[in-house]
């Protein structure tokens, strides 16, 4: 990739940051692990589980649509592993919730299911949830409208059943009898399988985004799955991009990479623009 590098120090991503005003942020999984959420590919991700026991012989079985399909009672058996918990966000959600503040936020493309970004108090609008979400969730019975609050159905998932639509709880039993219709009725969160397509909104938004924005800031994503990783690579070649994460991504090119904790970046980055972000943690955590 023939980048024009305008950028190639932390200090540059300081100015950088300071004086853009349209910056996309791709998030991913490694952001919530602070909160004792795993993310999918490190040594402790989820896909490195034995799900074996709710009936995958892979863990990544568990987000695949097609076997869902065929028995959701096993993603019901799985799913509190991944329930988001409470009201609780990192000092990085803190930190985008001030990028927003600030004016500086075109949009947060987020891949994670949690939710958090909720709690940071970052807009609705700000946020594209690249694969769904808890939030919602919706009857599978194709015409069935039936749509929830996603938090309606914790309790059931928690106790690991399946929730069944209200509207078609009486003709289920008849279609798993006659036609294994296994999904008939049966209530799934929002969240983007794979073999489902993004919420539209993703479609509808990404291309003018790319087109606006002046910098790209990617933080803790493996960025492995498509179409979320392609944002980077049609990124003009002029827009500098940063990556904060843990681990070095080697299939890409970036300006800067700030490889460590994103939350450790976001004290770094704050402290540097002498912002002040909106977190218990940030407070004790400043003078050191
Ligand atoms: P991955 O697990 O693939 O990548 C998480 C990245 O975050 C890894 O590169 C870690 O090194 C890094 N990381 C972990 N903790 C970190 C921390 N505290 N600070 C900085 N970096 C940290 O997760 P995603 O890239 O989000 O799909 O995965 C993408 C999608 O694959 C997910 O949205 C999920 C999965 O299948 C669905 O849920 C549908």
């Amino acid at each position: 990739r023939d980048r024009i590098k305008s950028i190639s120090l932390p200090t540059d991503i300081v100015e950088q940051i300071g004086k853009s005003k349209n910056i996309i942020v791709i998030t991913g999984a490694g952001i919530s692990t602070p909160l004792g959420i795993p993310d999918f590919r490190s040594n402790k991700g989820l896909y490195k589980f034995d799900l074996k026991k709710y009936g995958f012989k892979r863990a990544d079985e568990m987000f695949n649509y097609a076997i869902f399909k065929e028995d959701p009672a096993k993603f019901f058996r799985a799913a509190h592993l991944i329930l988001p918990e409470d009201n609780r966000y990192t000092i990085l959600h803190a930190f985008l919730k001030e990028l927003e503040s600030k004016g500086k936020l075109l949009r947060n493309y987020s891949q994670n299911i949690d939710g958090v970004e909720d709690n940071a108090g970052i807009s609705p609008e700000k946020i594209i949830r690249c694969h769904g979400s808890f939030n919602t969730a919706s009857c599978q019975t194709p015409k069935c409208t039936f749509s929830t609050d996603g938090k309606k159905i914790f309790k059931l998932m928690k106790l690991q059943e399946i929730p069944i639509c209200p509207r078609c709880a009486k003709k289920r039993p008849k279609m798993l009898a006659k036609h294994d219709f296994q999904t008939y009725g049966v209530i799934k969160p929002d969240i983007t399988f794979f073999g489902e397509d993004l919420p539209t909104r993703y479609f509808e938004t990404v291309d003018d985004d790319i087109e606006k924005c002046d910098l790209l800031i990617i933080i803790g994503t493996s960025l492995q799955v498509s179409p979320v990783n392609e944002i980077a690579s049609k990124m003009p070649h002029h827009i500098p991009q940063i990556l904060i994460n843990k681990d070095p991504l080697l299939h890409c090119d970036f300006d800067v990479s700030l490889l460590g904790f994103s939350d450790h970046a976001a004290m770094y980055l704050a402290k540097k623009l002498k912002w002040n972000l909106n977190h218990e943690d940030f407070e004790k955590l400043r003078h050191r």
